[in-house]
């Protein structure tokens, strides 16, 4: 009789649970467009630059020449003497570095017309050449004793033919700046350049460089126009430069000073790049900073992406996970000086000393900073203590600026603690918190800024990346289950628009046979690029913004995981379009219906953008740059109901137009 009793509890409970259940389901979503709760900001979906991964030289920057001026520790690493047997051949010279931050340069001696003497250089990976593309070849020459010789360029492909050539005759006097520009006439994604000395006596040589033509902008020199297409298409509400922890150093010598990143090309003094040596098992020995791609190009690129500039400076402490070296507090102010100098670089007149810097750049117009970063992933007391040394003294000259600080490399524990509660006492304007965990933490964490103080300071989402295997693991890779997952989680970041005001990927670029650290947003070799299924998902994002944060409820509750469901919903103002966003973290097909709250008539077309994949393994790759990218098609809306049918591990987007 009691198991018959039992058995009777538990049909019961079953039942209950199961109309429960098919009610659930048969509710709709409801978003009510009349209520909205929040401002996006414009910034709200932005990009994090770091010159990590080869992602300056090497990738972004056009250069094709590495070591272009022998400052690497190795004089000559990526250049190689080719015929040696020469009697006399190259040496390497050292002006000294009082003179200049470019102290190095070779000497080519040759006594014997007859022999052959050449120095190649091997690019960054090779050279990446394209057929019938113009090259600009330059370089800084002198006549030590002459008359003169003559430099006979070759571009070198695979099977050993020449795919392009150019000749430069360097003529008597002091130092000067040979350019030649000719037209390959094959292309090599690995190709080398050799450069043949003809004639007699010594010649001088520094600054040897090659450029394609067809950069970004076409400016002679800039950046590569492929990958800033890639940018510039996820329409960045901000960028962030130049890092990431290459803006702390190992030490504090080889922290990233901005001043050394402008002005003259050959004065910009070259550096080791903290990536170089930072992992023994991606050991880069051939990475460094040249700075052709400094603090005005990063200025420039944010102009010409529409995006409010968010330089990172450094605050007296060096990479806490490397050497930890702080600056005395008694010795911090030239990093602050350098943090007022460079607002004044930025926005001065041209008048002012640092305004007159960029005015000679070529742009007499302001940049118009709004947001200064101090310090990246510091933590402790030290760096509250710095932090605010530069508050008082950048708010007492700019009160207008916004300073951006940071609470770590974690979103939790001692440190995360720490700093949240000192940035919360201190009345911190922005703080960045940095996310690199397993896809799980991302689709649960998508209530993490329910909660958040609204009296507080602001987030800013600076880096994050749901990592396949686990951070900094080699074998990461960007799977369609991470990106899915950093969908999920950024419609936390959505919904929480009123707290969160910018978020960015990390890390940004990879090139595919330099790389350090994975999962990247976008990876290339020297001719081509794709966008990762974590690319698209951030395009759908930032392309399909809105202006206000709009009510997305499902039985009165957020969408933050019921049934492996995740949502968010905006409105975009200029547009008077709807946008809803849908994951369905599950591995079924999930129908169900949607209800648009809203006074006027909504048009019965709409537009749906579908990310999906065949499987949560696939990742896209050169050879298949699309196996994960989003798909549009046009949509029905019933009146005012929207029956979606979501593929299992789908993130779609919807925009409805509201009528007039
Ligand atoms: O994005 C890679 C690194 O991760 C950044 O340099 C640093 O800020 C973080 O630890």
């Amino acid at each position: 009789m009691a198991r018959k009793i039992g058995f009777l509890l538990i049909l019961i409970v079953e039942l209950v649970f199961s109309v429960q259940l098919s009610a659930q389901k048969v509710e709709p979503i409801v978003v009510s467009v009349e209520k909205p709760i929040a401002p996006i900001q414009s910034t709200m979906w932005g990009i994090f630059f770091e010159d990590i991964n080869f992602a300056a030289d090497g990738g972004l920057y056009a250069e094709l020449v590495k070591n272009r001026s022998f400052e690497f520790a190795k004089p000559l690493l990526g250049w190689k003497i080719v015929k040696a047997d020469a009697t006399e051949g190259l040496l390497v010279l050292n002006r000294g570095e009082s003179e200049t931050n470019n102290p190095r340069y070779v000497r080519i001696s040759r006594t014997n017309a007859e022999e052959k003497f050449g120095l190649e250089n091997e690019g960054f990976r090779g050279m990446g050449i394209k057929k019938g593309m113009k090259y600009h070849f330059s370089l800084l020459a002198r006549i030590q004793t002459g008359p003169s010789m003559k430099i006979r360029l070759e571009l070198i492909g695979g099977e050993g033919a020449v795919i392009g050539s150019a000749e430069v005759v360097p003529g008597p006097g002091d130092w000067k700046r040979y350019q030649v520009d000719f037209t390959s006439v094959e292309g090599d994604p690995k190709a080398k350049m050799v450069l043949w000395f003809e004639g007699v006596g010594a010649l001088d040589l520094d600054m040897i460089s090659l450029f394609p033509d067809d950069t970004w902008k076409n400016r002679q020199g800039g950046l590569r126009s492929d990958l800033v297409q890639l940018l510039a298409d996820l329409k960045p509400g901000f960028l962030r430069f130049p890092g990431g922890c290459i803006v702390e150093g190992y030490e504090l010598a080889t922290r990233y000073q901005w001043k050394k990143t402008v002005g003259k090309l050959e004065e910009r003094k070259t550096m080791i790049n903290r990536w170089n040596t930072e992992f023994k098992h991606r050991p880069t020995p051939d990475y460094y900073q040249s700075f052709g791609m400094g603090f005005f190009e990063y200025f420039q690129l944010a102009e010409d992406l529409g995006a409010e500039p968010l330089p990172i400076l450094s605050c007296g402490m060096a990479c806490q996970f490397n050497s930890a070296e702080v600056v005395p507090m008694d010795q911090l102010e030239p990093y602050i000086q350098d943090a007022l100098d460079l607002i004044e670089f930025a926005n001065g007149p041209v008048e002012s000393q640092w305004g007159k810097v960029r005015a000679n750049m070529g742009h007499p117009a302001p940049f118009n900073l709004k947001m200064l970063g101090v310090g990246n992933e510091q933590w402790g007391a030290q760096y509250i203590e710095r932090y605010q040394a530069f508050v008082r003294k950048i708010k007492e000259k700019y009160p207008q600026m916004t300073l951006v600080t940071g609470t770590g490399p974690s979103p939790d524990g001692k440190f995360f603690d720490f700093a949240a509660g000192e940035l919360k006492r201190l009345h911190a304007e922005i703080v960045d918190e940095h996310y690199y965990a397993p896809s799980e933490w991302f689709l649960k964490n998508a209530t993490r800024y329910d909660h958040y103080d609204r009296n507080g300071y602001k987030i800013f989402a600076g880096e994050y990346a749901a990592q396949s295997k686990s951070t900094v693991n080699p074998e990461n890779k960007n799977t369609w289950k991470c990106a899915l997952a950093e969908a999920a989680f950024m419609t936390g970041l959505e919904r929480n628009a009123d707290v969160v005001s910018l978020c960015s990927y990390a890390p940004l670029f990879a090139h595919v046979d330099a790389w350090q650290w994975t999962p990247d947003l976008i990876w290339f070799d020297n001719l081509k690029s794709f966008g990762t299924a974590n690319y698209y998902v951030q395009k759908l994002y930032s392309n399909n913004k809105g202006s206000q944060v709009l009510p997305m409820l499902w039985n009165r509750e957020p969408l933050t995981g019921q049934d492996g469901l995740y949502g968010s919903a905006a409105m975009d103002q200029r547009t008077d379009e709807i946008i809803l966003k849908l994951i369905n973290a599950s591995n079924k097909e999930v129908k169900q219906s949607i209800r648009l709250d809203v006074r006027k008539q909504v048009s019965p077309k709409a537009t749906l953008s579908v990310l999906k994949s065949n499987s949560t393994e696939d990742v896209n790759s050169l050879e298949q740059p699309k196996l994960v990218a989003p798909v549009e098609q046009v949509f029905t809306v019933q009146g005012k109901m929207i029956k979606a049918v979501l593929a299992p591990n789908s993130f779609s987007v919807y925009r409805i137009k509201v009528k007039k």
